[in-house]
C-alpha cells in the first residue's frame, strides 16, 4: 500500500504513479483518517510506503501522526518519498525516529507554496513533471527490489532548518486567520470538499476558516476555480498552482 497526504496534487500523482509501476494501491490519509484515527500493520512480507509534500522542510504533522500509528514487523519493507519544491532539510531523517523507513527519496516538483514564493513558468512546470516521472519510474524498480537507499535533496543547513524554522512554522505560520475570500466568491464549495482537515465551512454562502490553524497544505487558495481566496497581503499578485495531468 502506497499511503499519502498531498494538498495541491503533486504527491498524489507520484503516489498514484508508484502504485501504479509496483502494482500497489494508493491510499489517501486524509480520506482513511476522516472518521478518527487509525492504525496500520504491516506484517512480515509487506511492503509499505508514504508519499507527502514537504513543509518548512519537516513532514506535515497530519502525516507525522499518521505514521505513527503504523505498526511495522521484522521484515517490513517501508518506504518514504517526499515532494518538494527546493530542498527537504533533515525532514526524512527525523521521519525514520518513528517510521523506520529502509529507503527514502525526494522528488522535485513544482512549488504550490504561494505564500512566499511564485508559481514556476509552464516550461518549468513540464519540465519538473517530466524529470518527476524518470524518478518515479528507477525508484520503482528499488521498491520492486526492496533496495535500502537515501536520495534526498537536504540542501544547505539541513539540520538547522528543520530542527529551528520547522517548530516555528508549525507554531507561528499555519494560522489560518489570515485567509479571506474576495467578492469573486462565487459560493461553489469547491474550498470546503478539498481541505483535508476539514478547517472550512460555507457560510453565508462565503468559506469561513473555522479552526484557528491548519496544515498549510493550500489547497483552498490555489484550487478555488474563481481565485476568490487570498492569504493576507501577499497573494493576489501570485499565480495558482495545482498538478494538471495534461501539463
Ligand atoms: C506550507 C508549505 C511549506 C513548504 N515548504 C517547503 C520546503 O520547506 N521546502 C521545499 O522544497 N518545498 C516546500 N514547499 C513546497 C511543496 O513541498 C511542494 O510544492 C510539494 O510538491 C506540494 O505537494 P502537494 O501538491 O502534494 O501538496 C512548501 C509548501 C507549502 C504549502
Amino acid at each position: 500500500m502506497v499511503y499519502y497526504f498531498s494538498g495541491t496534487g503533486n504527491s498524489k500523482w507520484v503516489a498514484q504513479e508508484l502504485a501504479r509501476r509496483t502494482g500497489d494501491e494508493a491510499q489517501d490519509i486524509a480520506a482513511l483518517i476522516k472518521d478518527g484515527p487509525t492504525a496500520v500493520y504491516a506484517g512480515k512480507d509487506a511492503r509499505i510506503g508514504v508519499v507527502f509534500p514537504i513543509y518548512a522542510w519537516g513532514v506535515p504533522t497530519i502525516m507525522e501522526r499518521f505514521c505513527k500509528s503504523i505498526t511495522l514487523a521484522q521484515g517490513a519493507y517501508a518506504y518514504a518519498v517526499c515532494t518538494c519544491g527546493g530542498s527537504a532539510g533533515n525532514a526524512m531523517k527525523r521521519l525514520k525516529r518513528f517510521f523506520l523507513w529502509r529507503s527514502a527519496w525526494s522528488i522535485m516538483m513544482p512549488n504550490n507554496y504561494i505564500i512566499g514564493y511564485d508559481v514556476d513558468t509552464p516550461e518549468e512546470v513540464a519540465r519538473l513533471k517530466q524529470d518527476a516521472s524518470e524518478k518515479i519510474d528507477s525508484i520503482s524498480k528499488k521498491i520492486l527490489s526492496s533496495e535500502n537507499a537515501y536520495d534526498v535533496s537536504e540542501g544547505k543547513g539541513a539540520g538547522i532548518k528543520t530542527a529551528l524554522v520547522r517548530p516555528m512554522f508549525n507554531r507561528f505560520a499555519r494560522r489560518t486567520k489570515p485567509f479571506y475570500a474576495t467578492d469573486a466568491c462565487n459560493s461553489c464549495g469547491q474550498c470546503v470538499r478539498d481541505c483535508p482537515v476539514k478547517a472550512i465551512r460555507l457560510d453565508g454562502g462565503k468559506p469561513h476558516w473555522v479552526n484557528r490553524s491548519c496544515e498549510q497544505c493550500l489547497s483552498c487558495i490555489n484550487r478555488c476555480p474563481q481565485k476568490a481566496i487570498q492569504y493576507g497581503r501577499g497573494t493576489a499578485s501570485k499565480g495558482r498552482y495545482f498538478f494538471c495531468d495534461s501539463m
